[in-house]
């Protein structure tokens, strides 16, 4: 029946060529020809996520005259069975909805909350210092799950749809299984060691080939039970009873109490204006709103045109403004329903531009000189986040995550689905970094009920009351500053959906002092920034080490036509348009 929704451009050659007059006399630009690497773009809707089977999955959905909110909902159940190392009922996140009738834009969080039985000094050994294993790959680690609330109560609020028509794509694919990516196939052996410390993580997810069909039997049967009875089942009901056997199992101390008090919550988007555009983010206990809208204030007082993009004199401008967020990040972010949180005065312009005063536009600034250091590796990528809008303009943007790649690596047995370890995401001891090298204050520390500091940054980003782009990313610590590249690419450099996707980015954030910078940033770019006084680590031969980084799967609309681009840099990445 879909066979003629296909996955790029849906115009007709007159639209495009109309589109294409206008990019070229100046206006919005998402669409522009003029450049290498072109965005799908469709009449309708579309999908923009790190995996082609659940962005197809929302674009169905959207087909079949679901509005946003359904898609959204449906590619975030499709995503927990066929992207496990981050699609989860076993994790948490964030979602920004912008609805088409009224203008407004919510932030809904629905980001893992900490057990009853957890403490302040909970992941710290006899010698005082931090237990990693404890606090990063044990049943411990996980906080009570906030995803199949935070989707269920979206779709209930705002969608259109039935939980049957939303979730029925989900267990069917979770029962009849799909088949297994080449990718997915090597991140999963890539895991074993994290896996196999838990036999139903085991039996659930390793020894699979790639092109097999990956069949999730226990995970169809919770899909079904919570398409038949709600949000109720996974906190009341047998899943939550499933989950709670899994902590007995060893170390975990989630009861049933603390499932049936699980809550999201609403909470008023952080906003901010760039150019003539007004973005929205997500609040604390987020930190990516409140930053990008920070880090976007300090540049507004450059003329970052003049530099060029991805030269050294823009690179430079860009570092020194995440190293003076990140290191607000580790004073001042935390749960705002725990601390108080100065939103106001660190999204202030007038703050933005004391901060500007302090940055040299020629030589770096250290890490040292604005608080004490640190130094920890980084990471795998991790999270995800997926990007949807329906011809009303009704838009979505969710981030949501295990944490690491396959969370915890423990399972919950006989329920099909990995755990978090979200708890890592708290400062375990104030001033220690955590797996994301993240140093995090006592505005973090770890307390009953309470969210763990994140970086995701869903975002929506409006002009002239219209959606322009919904764009966000996976990453821990170097989704903000990947987000800030996104939105900058689109706003300040008038770049298409797929060459602001594409482009190489770096991350920088206050600790470690150093400069992580991506592939395709040429070496004489990074020697100015080595000349600057930057810190850059190398390779084993000597060259400057680079990683990739983030992936901004966004779709947007302009002149009533949508458009999106999903990042390259996820092997599986798909952009579903109809
Ligand atoms: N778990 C990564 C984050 O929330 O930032």
């Amino acid at each position: 029946m879909f066979r003629s929704l296909f996955l790029s451009c849906a115009l007709s050659l007159a639209a495009i060529s109309s589109v294409s007059a206008k990019d070229s006399a100046g206006s919005n630009a998402l669409m522009s020809y003029d450049a290498i690497q072109h965005p799908v773009m469709a009449e309708n809707g579309m999908v923009s996520a790190q995996d082609r089977i659940a962005a197809e999955v929302g674009r169905d959905i959207l087909a079949r005259g679901g509005n946003a909110i359904d898609a959204a909902v449906a590619t975030g159940f499709a995503l927990a069975v066929t992207h496990p190392q981050a699609g989860n009922l076993g994790g948490g996140g964030f979602m920004m909805v912008h609805l088409a009738e009224t203008g407004e834009v919510l932030a809904l969080d629905f980001r893992e909350m900490a057990p009853d039985g957890a403490t302040r000094d909970m992941y710290l050994g006899s010698d005082g210092e931090v237990d990693n294993r404890l606090a990063q790959y044990s049943r411990l680690s996980a906080g009570v799950p906030g995803t199949v609330m935070g989707l269920l109560e979206a779709l209930e609020k705002y969608g259109t749809m039935t939980r049957r028509e939303v979730m029925g794509p989900s267990v069917r694919l979770a029962a009849k299984g799909f088949p297994l990516s080449y990718a997915m196939a090597e991140g999963l052996e890539a895991s074993r060691e994290q896996l196999s410390v838990d036999e139903s993580s085991v039996d659930y997810f390793l020894g699979r080939k790639s092109g097999e069909r990956f069949v999730q039997e226990d995970l169809a049967k919770t899909l079904r039970r919570i398409m038949k009875s709600g949000a109720k089942e996974f906190y009341e009901g047998k899943t939550a009873e499933l989950i709670v056997a899994e902590m007995q199992e060893g170390r975990g101390v989630m009861t049933l109490q603390d499932l049936a008090n699980y809550k999201t919550v609403t909470r008023k988007a952080v906003s901010g204006n760039y150019k003539g555009h007004t973005l929205y983010a997500m609040s604390p206990p987020s930190s990516g709103g409140v930053h990008i809208v920070q880090m976007l204030n300090i540049l507004s007082g450059y003329n970052l045109k003049g530099d060029g993009h991805n030269s050294a004199a823009y690179l430079h401008k860009l570092i020194e403004v995440m190293r003076r967020a990140y290191a607000d990040r580790s004073k001042y972010l935390g749960d705002p329903d725990f601390v108080d949180v100065p939103v106001a005065a660190l999204t202030a312009q007038s703050y933005a531009d004391t901060l500007r005063e302090s940055i040299s536009v020629t030589v770096a600034s250290k890490s040292s000189e604005i608080s004490p250091g640190a130094k920890l590796p980084y990471e795998s990528v991790n999270t995800t986040h997926y990007s949807v809008i329906d011809k009303m303009g009704n838009a979505v943007s969710v981030t949501y995550t295990l944490n690491f790649s396959y969370g915890s690596g423990y399972s919950v047995d006989g329920a099909g689905f990995l755990l978090n370890n979200e708890m890592d995401d708290f400062s375990a001891k104030p001033g220690s970094p955590n797996g994301y090298g993240l140093i995090g204050g006592e505005a973090n520390k770890i307390e009953p009920r309470k969210r763990p500091l994140s970086s995701m940054t869903p975002v929506i980003v409006k002009k002239e009351g219209k959606v322009v782009l919904v764009t966000g990313s996976p990453g821990g610590s170097t989704i903000i500053t990947s987000v800030l590249q996104m939105v900058l690419n689109v706003i300040e450099w008038d770049m298409n959906m797929a060459e602001a996707v594409n482009k190489p980015r770096i991350h920088h954030q206050w600790l470690p002092d150093i400069v992580i910078a991506e592939p395709g940033i040429s070496h004489d770019t990074l020697r100015r920034l080595e000349a600057m006084g930057h810190n850059l680590p190398k390779d084993e031969k000597g060259g400057f080490a680079q990683t990739v980084l983030g992936r901004v799967n966004s779709v947007g609309q302009s002149q009533g036509i949508v458009v999106g681009s999903a990042d390259p840099r996820g092997p599986d990445s798909a952009t579903a348009g109809y």
